[in-house]
């Protein structure tokens, strides 16, 4: 069989009226076993890019369970067998070691890298931090972080790098929510620190895909821990004058740093600082990048649909701003709709990733033990079965009656089951008040002759090159 060029970068096309944008070309593999044809392509595949690592059946089949290196990996496209895994049998799915070793150096046991009573201690203590109550808190420092970044971030007539000006704005409005601005350091130090964090982190190494010894050094491992260190060492000190703050009354903001020091767990205890500080590096962590890259790529797609962009800015400019922040999102169905197809095209967190504790069988199908079991949503949101015209940029699927015709298991950026995001509705938010803030100012135009950006998995969805824009202000 010929060999499949996995780095071929198709050009973005119009069909049938929509917008389609590049995309790899899913592998060939055949459905059983996959060594026959490219053992090799797939490990560097999974290694450089995860995504270049998706097969065609996993985008039109019911269920692939397939061989590779004498693992078992079973991708799930059904919605009966995701419900099994990730819901009905979730009890035999554990966290995937190629996962766990990815984000449980730095996260150590915050929520997204805590397994067992650890992590069902801590999302109890947790959930209440995410109620829509005191979500519904956060869309006005939000709005204040987002307005006074915009002019730096997106300056009249400038040519900006969008990607990095989105990550910039997320994490000022996730540090004005996590401790209201008050940690120490260079806002741009702090972001070199956690791109190298992100970086290192969200690459799995190929010794780690074959299951190699522990004690083999990963090479591309190194180098990460002098910013993790510094990061936590920034968070101990805010988290420490916040706890003297409110051990002597004073007035302190409401902020997710305050919810986590006066939570309790269910046997009454405070968090540790510890804990705190893991949870605060998970929500940077999970929070940060994810927020952005969705709004990098919803840039990217409404510079190529400008009639789409029409009309998602006339939304926008209808938006009455005097109204509490936290309404804003009601009254921008069609953004939220834009914000949506594009996390379904390019889903921030893509792999959602377990490993069978023990055999468990769905219908006729065995998942053998040690089985890796993966909803890879980059094909899942772009399932035949599951979509109509699955590849292209069509936002009005998600408005009105088409949105009640998508399965409950055929959109999943926020994952499902127990384990699902527990920032959903923060994100959600987020994504509403800079979408509203930021566009209706700014326009982000495409310029001419510049590549298509091509999508990278490094935990987070990201352009490969730095995406380029035009800023115009209206
Ligand atoms: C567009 C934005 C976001 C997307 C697409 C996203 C996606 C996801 C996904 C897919 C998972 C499940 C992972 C798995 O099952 O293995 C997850 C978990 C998680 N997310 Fe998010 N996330 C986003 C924003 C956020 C934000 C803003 C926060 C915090 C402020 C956050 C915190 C977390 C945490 C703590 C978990 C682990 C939950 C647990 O295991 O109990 N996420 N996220």
């Amino acid at each position: 069989m010929a060999r499949h060029d996995y780095k071929f970068r198709p050009e973005p096309r119009w069909e049938s009226g929509f917008f389609v944008p590049p995309a790899p070309i899913p592998m060939p593999k055949p459905l059983d076993d996959w060594s026959k044809l490219d053992t090799f392509d797939s490990i560097r595949a999974m290694s450089k890019n995860p995504i270049l690592s998706t097969t065609k059946a996993s985008t039109t089949e019911n269920d692939v369970i397939g061989k590779s290196i004498g693992q078992t990996i079973a991708i799930f496209t059904s919605p009966k067998s995701i419900k099994h895994v990730f819901i009905e049998n979730a009890v035999n799915y554990g966290m995937h070691p190629i996962r766990q070793s990815l984000l449980k150096p730095a996260l150590k046991d915050g929520l997204i890298s805590a397994d067992g009573d650890i992590w069902r201690v801590a999302r109890r203590a947790l959930s209440p931090i995410f109620t829509p109550r005191h979500i519904g808190e956060f869309p006005e420092p939000m709005r204040r972080a987002t307005e006074s970044m915009l002019p730096d971030v997106f300056p009249d007539g400038q040519i900006i790098e969008a990607d990095e000006g989105f990550l910039k704005l997320a994490y000022a409005v996730l540090s004005e929510t996590l401790f209201s601005g008050e940690i120490d350091g260079n806002l741009n130090d702090t972001l070199r620190d956690i791109a190298v964090f992100m970086d290192a982190l969200g690459k799995p190494d190929p010794l780690d895909i074959i299951d190699a010894p522990k004690w083999i050094p990963r090479l591309s491992k190194m180098g990460w821990r002098k910013a993790v260190n510094r990061m936590r060492a920034q968070i101990r000190v805010v988290y420490n004058s916040r706890r003297q703050r409110i051990e002597r009354n004073e007035d302190v903001p409401q902020d997710f740093l305050t919810l986590l020091l006066t939570t309790k767990t269910s046997d009454g205890d405070p968090l540790s600082a510890d804990q705190v500080e893991d949870q605060i590096m998970t929500f940077i962590g999970a929070g940060h990048e994810t927020t952005s890259r969705a709004l990098t790529w919803l840039s990217y797609l409404l510079s190529q649909d400008v009639k789409t962009r029409d009309r998602f800015e006339t939304e926008i400019d209808a938006l009455d701003m005097a109204q509490p922040t936290k309404s804003w999102i009601e009254q921008m169905p069609f953004a939220m709709a834009c914000f949506n197809e594009g996390m379904r095209l390019y889903p921030p967190a893509p792999f959602i990733s377990r490993i069978a504790l023990d055999e468990d069988k769905i219908d006729e199908k065995i998942i053998p033990k040690g089985a890796t079991a993966l909803i890879n949503l980059w094909s899942l949101h772009r399932h035949e079965s599951h979509w109509e015209n699955p590849n292209a940029f069509d936002p009005d699927r998600f408005m009105r009656e088409r949105a009640k015709e998508i399965g409950r298991f055929s959109f999943l950026p926020f994952g499902v089951g127990h384990r699902v995001c527990i920032g959903q509705r923060f994100a959600l938010q987020e994504a509403a008040v800079i979408m509203a803030v930021i566009f209706k100012k700014v326009r982000l135009n495409w310029i001419e002759g510049e590549a298509h950006p091509w999508p990278l998995m490094r935990i987070t969805t990201r352009p490969q090159e730095t995406l380029r824009m035009q800023v115009e202000h209206r």
